[in-house]
């Protein structure tokens, strides 16, 4: 082995980070407990699992706790709690100037990916302060896992699977998988054998769906004939020479035998090309995906994308505890009750959508607007919102921001752009961050996904500044 490579391994998967993490992992080393408080969605609890896994085998005590959001009343919460270290994951970033205010309280330790706010504090591992972009080269997960190695070395590589399903839960990948410092974990994962990358047909649901449905919900591939379309989708597949049943039960393309899908693909690429779907989106059908090895076949923990919408069903109702014990290993009474939680969460999301696809959306002069009231939890109309962009109805060219009560006399407000807009100058989480500040709110996020809330009688003017500010950034 020659030296270079020596050396860059000792500087753990990304070692543009290495520093920063094993500063934060030597402070952790000194603290006999840790106060560990994350995020509510699929990357804050994969955070939170990594992270309190990497302390435990550390032999340093960690209690677990969850917040929707971190503003002051959040941050006073955990001031409370009495710990002199606390470790922020999957958030503390954006929060920074409020996060330092409290030092004389506790120590911060921070692993995030968050656009960091005007502040900074010793112990601040975030791939963005080294010139890593924090929305699509690494998550929250990705930078715990960072942190992680740096606690207790190769011997948690195995927490690698956990920090890619993080980054696939905050969208992260593209059709050719992950890229950047998360392709360095997917590395370790597939040489501590808890990862497989496989190419394979990009369709949400292999693992679970029925044959049908995968082709009819993947709404994304817009393939007229079939997405959308379950009479289509259904007479597409009877075309083709294959087994459709087994025991009266419709197939899942898990339990196709490679001939039998390679048949299918071909299928529907020459059933897309005959629509005249273009080639961008032909070839986007095919490509990296991830699977966790040691999950069972067929279940919803088995493809890494799958898996994170579990975990979104736990910690956005209000049962981070459900989806943290699912991530810890729980495949009993916790993947129960997620998988419960899962039928909610499904229902939630399409109701939603279709909400959004009837009533429309507000047109600006360059922003477009929905505000979905109590129909739709804060917790998920950013999901929705994402979900809304590739249906029609909804423009493509222009950022999206979408409203719901939060309670309290506020409004939760979640944004969504593309990339094509971000590679125009598009940044979300600076227009969330001004426009929510000018009316008393408080918001962040990254370029091309942010959030805020702000006062409830606020969203005209919000949207007017917001209008403003993205018209000044395109
Ligand atoms: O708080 P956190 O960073 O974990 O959340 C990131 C959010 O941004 C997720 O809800 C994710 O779905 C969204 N996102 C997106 N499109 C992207 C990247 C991220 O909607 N291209
Ligand atoms: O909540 P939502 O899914 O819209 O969040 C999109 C992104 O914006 C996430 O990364 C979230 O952490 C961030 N956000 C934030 N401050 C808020 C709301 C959301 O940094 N007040
Ligand atoms: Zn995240």
């Amino acid at each position: 082995m020659n030296a270079d490579v020596d050396v860059e391994s000792e500087r753990g998967p990304v070692p543009a980070l290495h520093d920063r993490a094993v500063a934060c992992a030597d402070h952790l080393h000194d603290a006999d407990r840790v106060l560990l408080a994350s995020h509510i969605d699929a990357d804050g609890l994969t955070s939170a699992a990594i992270a309190s896994r990497a302390l435990e085998r550390a032999g340093i005590a960690v209690e677990t706790v969850f917040e929707k959001q971190l503003d002051r009343a959040a941050i006073e919460r955990l001031a409370a709690a009495d710990y002199d270290t606390v470790l922020f994951t999957d958030f503390g970033s954006g929060q920074l100037d409020i996060v330092t205010e409290f030092e004389a309280d506790f120590t911060p330790v921070i692993a995030d990916h968050h656009q960091p706010a005007d502040a900074d504090t010793e112990y601040h591992l975030n791939p963005l302060l080294e010139g890593i972009d924090g929305a699509s080269e690494l998550s929250g997960a990705g930078a715990s896992y960072v942190l992680a190695r740096a606690l207790g070395g190769e011997s948690n590589r195995d927490l690698a699977g956990l920090a890619v399903v993080g980054a696939v839960g905050d969208m992260q990948d593209g059709d050719g998988g992950l890229s950047g410092a998360n392709e360095a974990i997917v590395r370790e994962g597939v040489a501590a054998g808890v990862l497989s990358e496989e190419t394979d047909l990009l369709l949400y649901g292999r693992q679970t769906r029925p044959l049908p449905k995968l082709l009819e919900y993947a709404s994304e591939a817009r393939i007229p004939g079939i997405s959308n379309d379950e009479a289509g989708a259904v007479s597409f597949l009877a075309d083709l020479d294959l087994d459709l049943k087994r025991d009266g039960e419709w197939r899942r393309w898990v339990d196709l035998t490679g001939e039998e899908r390679r048949t299918l693909v071909n299928a529907l690429l020459r059933h897309a090309i005959s629509r005249g779907v273009p080639a961008d989106r032909i070839n986007a059908l095919v490509g990296t995906t991830y699977v966790l090895p040691d999950e069972e076949p067929g279940t919803e923990l088995r493809d890494v994308s799958e898996f994170s919408t579990v975990l979104n069903a736990t910690a956005r109702y209000e049962r981070a505890d459900v989806g943290l014990a699912v991530c810890l290993g729980d495949r009993g009474p916790a993947l129960d009750r997620a998988r419960h939680l899962l039928r909610t969460h499904r229902r939630n999301l399409s109701e939603g959508l279709q909400w959004v696809k009837t009533e429309g959306v507000t047109v600006e002069e360059h922003v477009q607007w929905f505000d979905a009231g109590s129909r739709i939890r804060e917790t998920i109309v950013g999901i929705v919102a994402g979900m809304a962009v590739g249906s029609s109805g909804v423009r493509h060219d222009l950022p999206i921001l979408a409203f719901a009560d939060a309670g309290d006399g506020e409004l939760k407000v979640s944004a969504r752009g593309s990339h094509a807009l971000v590679r125009r100058g598009l940044d979300l989480s600076a227009v969330m961050r001004e426009a929510s500040r000018a009316v008393g709110g408080d918001g962040g996020g990254h370029d091309v996904a942010a959030g805020a809330t702000i006062p409830a009688d606020a969203r005209e003017a919000f949207v007017t500044h917001a209008d403003r500010i993205v018209g000044e950034q395109l």
